[in-house]
């Protein structure tokens, strides 16, 4: 399908991306057949509720994925390297907002980017709310770098039942977009599965989905491409950057 003629260079851009986009790098996703969930469930290490219950296993879980993150065969992929060349490339405002809480898109050189569900690079203290770069593993036992309190250090993620950062900052966004392209997401959790009707509805906006396959939310984009993020997503901003002549 052709580029929308509404589109325009200096029309802004909302980019959505999941753990898909990260899959070719070597990082799990979710809730694919071998996904984090069907390993471990998101009672046990991704709530308020598990972190007080039993914070030693929710430091475990996130003491692994960090350390797997860091590991150097996980570098940023060609999907990452494409949306990074269409935030310099296009003469519009382009908006990156992960889900992820990898670093993949920093590395791959994005910088107008929202982690809206936090990042697994940084440690959040519960006693006075500072948050520091984070690479090693969290206990109990770590103090803040703040505050020097023990007890309360955790990672900077976003809980299931705890509020994403800067939903306003993403709706007024939303609110002015253009294009509104969503990669890698299984479009199952909200806030973020909804962005796509806010960006038809209140903006008009075109919207994409790039994905591995049909996602929860397919029907309720203009327009879907599916295959792996290394090659749909590369092969949608050559088409983007082309109308930008
Ligand atoms: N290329 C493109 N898409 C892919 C690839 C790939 N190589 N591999 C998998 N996918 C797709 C899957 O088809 C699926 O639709 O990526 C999506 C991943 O979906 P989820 O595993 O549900 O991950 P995500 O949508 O990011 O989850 C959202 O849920 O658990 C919470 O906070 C967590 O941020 C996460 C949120």
């Amino acid at each position: 399908m052709a580029l929308p003629v509404t589109l325009t260079p200096d029309s802004p851009i909302v980019i959505l991306t999941g753990a898909g986009i990260s899959k070719e790098s070597g990082l799990d996703t979710f809730r694919d057949a071998d996904g984090i969930w069907s390993k471990v469930s998101i009672e046990e290490v991704a709530t308020p509720e598990a972190f007080a219950r039993d914070p030693g296993k929710v430091q475990g879980f996130y003491n692994v994925r960090r350390q797997s993150l860091l590991n150097p065969t996980v570098q940023p992929n060609a999907a990452h390297a494409a949306l990074a060349h269409l935030e310099t490339a296009w003469p519009g405002d382009v908006l990156l907002v992960t889900q992820n809480i990898d670093d993949l898109h920093e590395r791959a050189g994005s910088t107008n980017m929202i982690h809206m569900h936090g990042e697994m690079l940084k440690a959040l203290c519960n006693h006075c709310d500072a948050v520091s770069p984070w690479r090693g593993d969290l206990s109990d036992a770590t103090p803040c770098p703040d505050c020097g309190a023990t007890g309360g250090m955790r990672p900077d993620v976003v809980w299931f039942g705890e509020m994403p950062y800067e939903m306003e900052r993403i709706f007024a966004a939303l609110a002015r977009c253009a294009l509104f392209i969503s990669i890698g997401t299984s479009g199952n959790v909200y806030p973020a599965a909804g962005f796509v009707q806010e960006a038809r509805q209140v903006a008009g906006a075109h919207t994409v989905e790039l994905n591995l396959e049909p996602s929860s939310g397919v029907t309720a984009f203009a327009e879907a491409r599916h295959g792996p993020a290394t090659e749909v997503v590369p092969a949608y901003v050559k088409e983007l950057l082309a109308l930008a002549g």
